[in-house]
């Protein structure tokens, strides 16, 4: 036995994440129902401030993002960069913390939240006292994953291993520079930027949270586990090169198509606009690449409920990345804003892209990190797929007719040139869109009911295993 098939991965760490992403997502979801019903029928707050939709909406987008996200990109990345790297966590303690503190900001957003205590930036609420919380674990985590790939066995970082690194730099740049402020009290804070400058450096920040926090790691996983569960190589690993410097290149300057029309400079606007058309390229290729890793194994997608998970993840994917860029020209955005269909798209790159990727690559873990063959019930995968599927499509279908719609009544125009419509004939119109959303987010959330029983059946029954690291293939 070679000496170094005696060390043990640093698993413990992946368990706990893994679990928690499945357990917040729950969460998340659960509240991403309610806020739904209250759209529908708005006395669902039952006149409670910290049940008012104001404030269940930003516990929803973070639990999701974060919380149910954040927990599957640490698992997953802890699991690939140990395997592809033939070596254990760097600093398995710090790990640990990493672990800790993340659920530490997570309790605490879950208080904060329903509180009302908010900085008011999407997706960038939490108070400063988390923010300084934030970064402090995400610096660990820095260290913990670079200094893994710094002490690799092997020469080569395989790709994934790129995708994670350039989500970790990325973010902790964004957060620290997005989340500058000046404190005026415990919970309370003021933006170091004003006016149009804080419009832009928010949503730099927000278009490169989707760009590297919802799409750079999630792709990190993708390189791994299709080619893993197919037992194909990656179909273009050129391809995957080209793709990775392409997107990381191009994200960074498409934030301004969040501000057309506003008081942002106009030249800004336009190249927000351009940046964004080209993105459809990287984003193809790389949905190209990971779809094409099945060619000669296209009829395992029959009978392999993961693997469909993971290539349905992708056709999403493609979807919202051709219609982000088509949503970005001037034109196009001038009748989408405001309305439901930017809705409709978050939740066809969220549910599609995001959580079914997610979901696959944690049906793949669990049985591997508590030694068993495979899930407890392959049944219920399949039926947690079904699930799924259908509540995206029914979700996003109504918020794409919803959209389109608003956007026309809003612009109806008479003869005289008075407006055709009231707001609030937009809005009666919308109702029975709202209640079919209802319908697939119970769906989908039903879904994840099941994978949570699935995870804990899984978990429960089997022998948690010490996996050793093989020897370098060159060894
Ligand atoms: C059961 C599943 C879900 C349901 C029912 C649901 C429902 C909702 C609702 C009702 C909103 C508010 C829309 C509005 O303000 O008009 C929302 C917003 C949002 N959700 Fe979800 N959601 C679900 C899952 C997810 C997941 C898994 C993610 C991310 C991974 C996600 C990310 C978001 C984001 C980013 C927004 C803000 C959208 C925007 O500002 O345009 N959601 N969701
Ligand atoms: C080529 C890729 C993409 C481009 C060019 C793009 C473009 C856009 C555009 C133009 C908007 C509407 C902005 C507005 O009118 O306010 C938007 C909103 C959004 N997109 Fe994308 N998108 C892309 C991919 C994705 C993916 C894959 C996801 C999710 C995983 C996503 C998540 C979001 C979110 C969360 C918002 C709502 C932001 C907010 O107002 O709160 N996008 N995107």
């Amino acid at each position: 036995m070679n000496s170094s098939e005696q060390t043990v991965y640093s698993d413990t760490v992946v368990r706990q994440f893994s679990i928690m992403a499945v357990v917040w997502g729950v969460v998340g979801m659960l509240v991403g129902v309610i806020i739904a019903c209250q759209l529908a029928w708005p006395e669902l707050n039952f006149g409670i401030p910290w049940l008012s939709y104001g404030r269940l909406r930003p516990l929803h987008t973070n639990a999701v993002i974060f919380a149910f996200g954040g927990c599957a990109l640490f698992a997953t990345s802890y699991y690939v960069v140990q395997r592809t790297c033939h070596t254990v966590l760097f600093m398995p303690k710090l790990a640990a913390f990493t672990f800790w503190g993340w659920q530490l900001v997570i309790l605490a957003a879950a208080v904060s939240l329903p509180m009302g205590f908010t900085q008011g930036k999407e997706y960038a609420e939490l108070e400063w006292p988390i923010d300084i919380l934030i970064a402090v674990v995400w610096v660990s985590y820095a260290v913990v994953f670079f200094g893994t790939v710094g002490t690799r066995k092997v020469k080569h970082i395989y790709v994934a291993n790129w995708f994670f690194a350039a989500f970790i730099i990325a973010v902790a740049l964004l957060h620290i520079v997005n989340s500058a402020a000046i404190p005026s009290g415990w919970m309370k804070s003021y933006s170091a930027y004003a006016g149009a400058q804080d419009a832009m450096v928010q949503w730099w920040y927000g278009h490169n949270a989707v760009g590297f926090f919802l799409t750079a790691g999630f792709l990190g996983m993708m390189y791994y586990f299709i080619p893993k569960q197919a037992g194909r190589p990656v179909y273009s690993y050129r391809l995957s090169i080209v793709h990775f410097w392409a997107l990381i290149f191009t994200y960074m300057w498409a934030g301004p198509h969040h501000l057309h029309y506003t008081a942002l400079p106009d030249w800004t606007q336009s190249l927000g606009m351009v940046f964004s058309l080209v993105l459809l390229a990287p984003s193809w290729g790389g949905m190209i690449n990971g779809i094409m890793t099945l060619s000669g194994a296209w009829h395992k997608l029959r009978d392999d409920p993961i693997l469909r998970f993971l290539i349905v993840s992708l056709s999403f994917y493609g979807m919202s990345t051709f219609e982000g860029p088509m949503m970005a020209i001037k034109t196009v955005n001038a009748l989408s804003h405001y309305t439901d269909w930017t809705v409709g798209h978050v939740h066809s790159g969220a549910l599609g892209w995001v959580g079914l990727v997610s979901m696959g690559s944690i049906y793949f873990l669990i049985p591997k990190l508590f030694g068993r063959k495979e899930m407890f019930s392959v049944k219920a995968i399949e039926v947690h797929f079904w699930l799924a599927t259908i509540g995206i499509v029914l979700y996003i279908a109504a918020m794409w007719i919803a959209g389109v719609m608003q956007g026309l009544m809003w612009r109806a125009i008479n003869a005289d040139g008075t407006l055709t419509y009231t707001f609030v004939e937009s809005v009666k119109a919308t109702y029975p869109f709202y209640v079919i959303r209802v319908a697939g987010g119970l769906l989908y959330f039903s879904g994840m009911l099941i994978m949570l029983w699935n995870v804990v059946k899984t978990a429960t029954s089997g022998n948690t295993v010490l996996v050793t690291i093989p020897a370098p293939a060159h060894a």
